[in-house]
Formats: C-alpha cells, sequence, structure tokens
C-alpha cells in the first residue's frame, strides 16, 4: 500500500472537514446592552438596528449564520468587567457588540483588547476607546462625546451667546461632552462661567435649576440621555428657565425622548450624527424597514446598531466569510465606507466615524435637520498609539 498517498488523501479529508465544520457554524455575536436603568430603551434600539440589517440580509452575514448571546449590563460600572467575562469566557462569541454606558465601554474594550475579541461599539462615547484604548479590534459605529459637543460650540457663539452655564452628570460621557463643548465655544469666543454636575444617574434637578436661574447665564448646555434626558428637559421647562435662558445638548437630550418629553421639548437645538428629516433614498429605506417591524420610528440608536452590522458584513465578506482570517477581517472593517442612513461614513485609522454633525430642531416627535454644524467632523484620538 502507498502510505503517502494514504497520509495525503487523510489530510484532504481532514481539510475538507474542517471548511465544512466552519461554514457550518454560526457567527458568534455578543451583545452587551443595558437591557434594564435609564438606558433600556437605548439598549433595545441598539439590537433592533443590528438585527434589522442582518433580516435584510436574508439573516446571515458574509454567508454565515449568525447566533445571538446577550448580557444586561444595567448600564453598571461595576458589574463590567464580570459581565464581558460571560459573553467572551463562557459564551466565546466572536464578535462583541456594546455598550452605552462610557464607564462600562472602557471595562468591556479592556476585556475585549486582553482577549483578542473583536469589539464594536454601538453607543458609548468615551474618549479613551478610540484614544488611549485604541487597537487593530476595537471600532465604533457611534462618536466620541467630544464630537457632537464641539460642533454645537460654534453653533452657539454664533448665535450671540457670550456666556454658558453646563450641566450634567458626573461621569466620563458628561465630563467630555462639556469638555468639547467648552472647547469648541471658548475657542469661537464665548466663556463658560459654571460647570455643573450631579452623580449618574440622578435625576434630582430642583437645586441646579435655581442655581443657573441665579447665574443667568447667556445660554445653558448640556448632555443627559435615555430616562435623565427627559426627566431634565421637562424639570427645566417646569420651572420656566426655557423662556429666559435657551437650552442646548448633544443631541442624545432629544433622541428618543421626544414622545414622553411633549411640549417641554418644542423647538429645542441639537448636534449630532443623525437628524430626522435627511430624506435621502438610503434613510426613507432604512426609516421604513424599521417602522414596519418595529412598529416605531428609529432614533440614532438604532442607526448605531444597524451600522455595526454592516460593518461585520464588509469585514465577512472580505475574508468570504471565514472567521479565521481575523487579522483581515479586521484591515477590511478599518478601511470600509459604510452606508449609514445617516449618510456615508469612513473609521478614522483609530476606528472612530468621521462623520458629518447635523444641527436639529425639535418639531413635534422630530428632531429635524436644520443645517450640517460641521461636516466630516474627525476625533482628535488623543492618546492613540497603534
Ligand atoms: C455614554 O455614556 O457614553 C452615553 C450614554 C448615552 C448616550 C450617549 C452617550
Amino acid at each position: 500500500m502507498n502510505h503517502a498517498l494514504t497520509r495525503a488523501a487523510i489530510a484532504a479529508a481532514l481539510t475538507f472537514a474542517a471548511s465544512g465544520a466552519q461554514a457550518a457554524d454560526k457567527i458568534k455575536v455578543g451583545f452587551m446592552l443595558p437591557y434594564s436603568g435609564t438606558f433600556a430603551a437605548l439598549g433595545t434600539a441598539i439590537e433592533n438596528g443590528f438585527k434589522l440589517y442582518v433580516a435584510e440580509q436574508g439573516g446571515k452575514l458574509g454567508g454565515r449564520e449568525i447566533e445571538y448571546f446577550k448580557v444586561d449590563d444595567e448600564s453598571n460600572p461595576a458589574k463590567a468587567a464580570e459581565n464581558a467575562n460571560r459573553l467572551i469566557k463562557r459564551d466565546q462569541v466572536d464578535v462583541l457588540i456594546g455598550t452605552v454606558h462610557s464607564g462600562v465601554a472602557m471595562a468591556l474594550a479592556k476585556a475585549a483588547k486582553d482577549s483578542d475579541t473583536t469589539l464594536i461599539v454601538t453607543n458609548a462615547g468615551a474618549n479613551a476607546i478610540t484614544g488611549p484604548l485604541c487597537g487593530p479590534g476595537i471600532f465604533r459605529t457611534s462618536f466620541t462625546n467630544w464630537q457632537p459637543a464641539y460642533a454645537m460650540g460654534p453653533v452657539a457663539f454664533n448665535k450671540g451667546h457670550k456666556t454658558a452655564v453646563t450641566i450634567t452628570w458626573k461621569y466620563a460621557a458628561g465630563d467630555e461632552a462639556i469638555g468639547g463643548f467648552k472647547e469648541g465655544f471658548e475657542k469661537a469666543g464665548g466663556k463658560v462661567v459654571k460647570e455643573l454636575s450631579l452623580p449618574f444617574p440622578n435625576v434630582e434637578f430642583q437645586s441646579l435649576l435655581t442655581e443657573i436661574a441665579a447665574t443667568k447665564p447667556d445660554m445653558v448646555f448640556t448632555f443627559f440621555a435615555g430616562g435623565g434626558a427627559v426627566k431634565f428637559v421637562q424639570d427645566y421647562h417646569a420651572a420656566g428657565l426655557d423662556k429666559t435662558i435657551p437650552l442646548y445638548g448633544s443631541g442624545f437630550l432629544t433622541d428618543g425622548t421626544l414622545q414622553a418629553q411633549g411640549a417641554s421639548a418644542q423647538g429645542l437645538l441639537t448636534t449630532l450624527h443623525y437628524a430626522d428629516g435627511l430624506n435621502t433614498p438610503r434613510d426613507n429605506a432604512f426609516r421604513a424597514d424599521y417602522a414596519k417591524n418595529y412598529n416605531m420610528p428609529p432614533d440614532v440608536y438604532a442607526v448605531q446598531g444597524y451600522d455595526a452590522a454592516q460593518l461585520m458584513q464588509s469585514g465577512l465578506t472580505a475574508v468570504k466569510g471565514d472567521f479565521s482570517k481575523k487579522a483581515d477581517f479586521r484591515t477590511a472593517m478599518r478601511g470600509a465606507t459604510v452606508d449609514s442612513p445617516r449618510g456615508p461614513f469612513t473609521l478614522s485609522p483609530a476606528g472612530n466615524p468621521v462623520q458629518d454633525i447635523y444641527l436639529r430642531r425639535v418639531d413635534g416627535l422630530e428632531n429635524k435637520v436644520v443645517d450640517v454644524a460641521v461636516k466630516k467632523l474627525a476625533d482628535p484620538a488623543r492618546g492613540c498609539k497603534l
């Protein structure tokens, strides 16, 4: 018997079996998102958006079926490392999708890097993720906290406001949004005269509103999101402050919240990388499909989830579904142009979207686009060494 031939035949059979198994295996996607607490609706919108894109592709990305795992991170940084490791070590997911809260996301990014698991951040704006924590496997389809807030600085100054008070939750997202606004506003010629904050996720705003009234700035800039944003806008209106001191914010203040905010939000101006009324064929098709599937209009969080699935599709298509080609998968994602409902965007070398930031005004139940505040705004990615 010819042993060399037999060995070759066995090797060929094993290779064939392995590639068959690889094609049959599903890609494991782990959602680490908040499904409870003040950001619960944001987590659900991200998951909805991701699954919508996958459904539009016939249930597959790069020809591979997807298996989902999920963990409710409760927007709790203290549980973040343990929650991340449930997905990484217990479920052995191929790709992590998450999360909303910046403090949780920083622990998630660290766990992803330590285990060399690919991570797509679908909301949390922590500057560090595409700054000092950047890496070849770290991607974001959302924003940095700096981006939308910085864009509001010159917009507000050009409306004639010279002094501003800021108010936010005391954690990474709030601090960085205020930092971004202050940089843009003071570069334009304005002055932030007071910075107010309260711990996340508290909503006892009354004493801080009294302090704003006593300070009498030309304007207020704020970062709040989810349930906290609903309450802040309602309280600001109920205190009558909106009649004398105009309120501005990063667009999370009024995204996904308008039904609950009602009259109190009307006319508010915010800056964000998505808006209602863009009226492009891409956005119209997305909005129609989202509304058909979920019986509600999409918001920015749904767009960020949808685009994470699009980004994965670019990577998996480039490697023809062969996830063992991890480096090629990542290189293709980093070089992708994402055909987003917000408008096409590319990723910076650090992995963060380079994108237009819209100025929007609340009109009824919509954040209607008014203008592009800054075109193709790239985060400075301070501290990222690749
Ligand atoms: C954050 O923690 O980064 C965040 C949370 C909600 C909306 C936007 C940013």
